[in-house]
C-alpha cells in the first residue's frame, strides 16, 4: 500500500505559492514520487528544503516531514507549509500587531527604503517585524503570518489591486538597492500606500483557507553538513524512510543575498547580506562534491535500511565542468548510497525544467537529472 490513496485537491496545493523562491522543482515531482512509492507511514527527508515543496507534498500525503535549510528565509517559508492555522487567527494577530504602540518601532532609513515602501506601509511591516522577533506568540499562527508577509514582500503594483506592500519590484528576488532606486527614479515610480491588513486577510484566505490539519512535522535552520542538524530532524518524525532533494545547482551563490529583504523581515540587517554562511562551497568542483558527500552520509546514518534518496540537480552554465550525473554519483561514492537509476530530466517524466524558474538571464541551457539511490550501508 502506498500514500497514494491520499486525495489532493486544487484548493489544497495553494499553500505552496505562498512565498516565492528560486530553483525550486515543481510541486509535481516529490508529489508524484511519495504518492506512487511511498508506505502511509513514510518519514520524509529534505536536507536542501527550500521553500519546503518536498515537505509541503509529505504534508499532502500525511506523511510526516523535515526540511533543513541553511537560508532563514528558506526555513519560515517551509515552516509556514506545515501550519494549519484559521485564517481568523491570522487576520486577529495581524490585526493586534497593528494597533501596537508605534514609537518605539525601529525604521529602516535611506533612499532606497523610502522608494520601496510608502512610509505608513513600513512602518505597518516593522510593527510586525519587532512583534514576531520578540514575542511569544501562538508559534502556528506566528509562522503563517510570517509566511505571508515574506511572500508579499516585494513584487509586481497592481493595476486594479496591490497584492504586495513594495514598489514594483520582481517576486521572486529582493532587488540590490542602487539598481533598484535607478529603475524607480528613472520611471517616476513611488510605492503604494498599501493596506497592509487588507493584503494579509486576502493571503490568509487563499493560503490557509482550505488547509489539511493533520501534519507532524518542522522545518529546521541550519547546516546539513553538520551530523548534529541530522540527529535533530531524526528527533522530530524518526527514522528516514524518504528522501527527495535537490541540492544548490553547482555555481549558484546568491541564495543569500538575492533574499536579503525577506532576510531583513526575519531580523537581518537592512542592506544586503553577501555572506554565504551555512551554504555548500562552490570554490571548486573538489570541494562541493566533499560537502554533498557528508549531507549524503549523515542523512544516511538516520535512514531505515531500504531508504530511498531522490536528488534533482544540475549546474547553471559556464559553471557546467561536468556531467552533473557523474557529479553526484562522485559525491554519493562510500556513503552507503547505492545508485540504482539516472534519468535525465528532459526524458524524466515530470517535464519541466528547473533551471526554468531562474531568475534574470535565464540560465544557459543546463542538464539536469534525478539520481535514485538506496541505503545500504
Ligand atoms: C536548489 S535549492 C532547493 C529548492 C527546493 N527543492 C524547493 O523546491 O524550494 C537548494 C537550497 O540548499 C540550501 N543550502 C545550501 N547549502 C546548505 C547547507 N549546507 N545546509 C542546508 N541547506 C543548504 C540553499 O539555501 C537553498 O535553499
Amino acid at each position: 500500500m502506498s500514500a497514494a490513496s491520499q486525495v489532493v485537491s486544487a484548493e489544497t496545493i495553494r499553500l505552496n505559492a505562498i512565498c516565492p523562491y528560486f530553483t525550486m522543482f515543481p510541486l509535481d515531482f516529490p508529489l508524484d514520487i511519495l504518492r506512487e512509492h511511498a508506505r502511509p507511514n513514510a518519514r520524509v527527508l529534505d536536507p536542501f528544503c527550500g521553500r519546503g515543496t518536498t515537505n509541503f507534498a509529505a504534508r499532502l500525503l500525511g506523511l510526516r516531514t523535515v526540511g533543513i535549510d541553511a537560508s532563514r528565509v528558506a526555513t519560515a517559508a517551509t515552516q509556514a507549509k506545515l501550519v494549519a492555522p484559521t485564517p481568523g487567527e491570522i487576520v486577529d494577530l495581524a490585526r493586534v500587531l497593528l494597533r501596537r504602540r508605534r514609537k518605539a518601532v525601529k525604521i529602516p532609513e535611506g533612499e532606497f527604503w523610502s522608494l520601496a515602501y510608502h512610509s505608513d506601509v513600513l512602518r505597518d511591516l516593522c510593527l510586525i517585524r519587532d512583534a514576531l522577533l520578540k514575542d511569544t506568540i501562538a508559534a502556528h499562527v506566528a509562522a503563517a503570518l510570517r509566511g505571508i508577509v515574506l511572500g508579499a514582500l516585494h513584487g509586481p503594483i497592481g493595476r486594479t489591486k496591490h497584492s504586495y506592500f513594495s514598489n514594483q519590484c520582481p517576486r521572486t528576488y529582493g532587488p540590490k538597492p542602487a539598481y533598484a532606486v535607478k529603475f524607480w527614479t528613472k520611471r517616476g515610480l513611488l510605492p503604494p500606500r498599501v493596506d497592509v491588513l487588507a493584503v494579509i486577510a486576502e493571503r490568509a484566505h487563499r493560503y490557509y483557507g482550505n488547509t489539511s490539519p493533520k501534519i507532524v512535522g518542522a522545518a529546521i535552520e541550519g547546516d546539513s553538513r553538520q551530523r548534529s542538524t541530522l540527529d535533530e530532524a531524526r528527533e522530530i518524525i524518526g527514522k528516514f524512510d524518504w528522501i527527495v532533494t535537490s541540492p544548490p545547482y553547482y555555481g549558484l551563490r546568491t541564495y543569500l543575498p538575492d533574499q536579503w529583504i525577506r532576510n531583513w523581515f526575519l531580523g537581518g540587517p537592512a542592506s544586503v547580506d553577501y555572506t554565504s554562511e551555512g551554504q555548500i562551497s562552490h570554490s571548486g568542483r573538489d570541494r562541493f562534491v566533499a560537502d554533498l558527500r557528508e549531507v549524503w552520509a549523515n542523512a544516511g546514518a538516520h535512514c531505515r535500511p531500504g531508504a530511498t534518496l531522490v536528488i534533482r540537480f544540475g549546474s547553471i552554465g559556464d559553471r557546467l565542468v561536468e556531467d552533473p550525473a557523474e557529479l553526484i554519483m562522485a559525491s554519493l561514492e562510500t556513503t552507503g548510497w547505492v545508485v540504482m537509476d539516472i534519468r535525465h530530466a528532459d526524458n524524466a517524466a515530470r517535464g519541466k525544467r528547473q533551471a526554468d524558474t531562474f531568475h534574470r538571464k535565464r540560465s544557459a541551457p543546463c542538464d539536469e537529472v534525478d539520481v535514485w539511490a538506496k541505503w545500504q550501508p
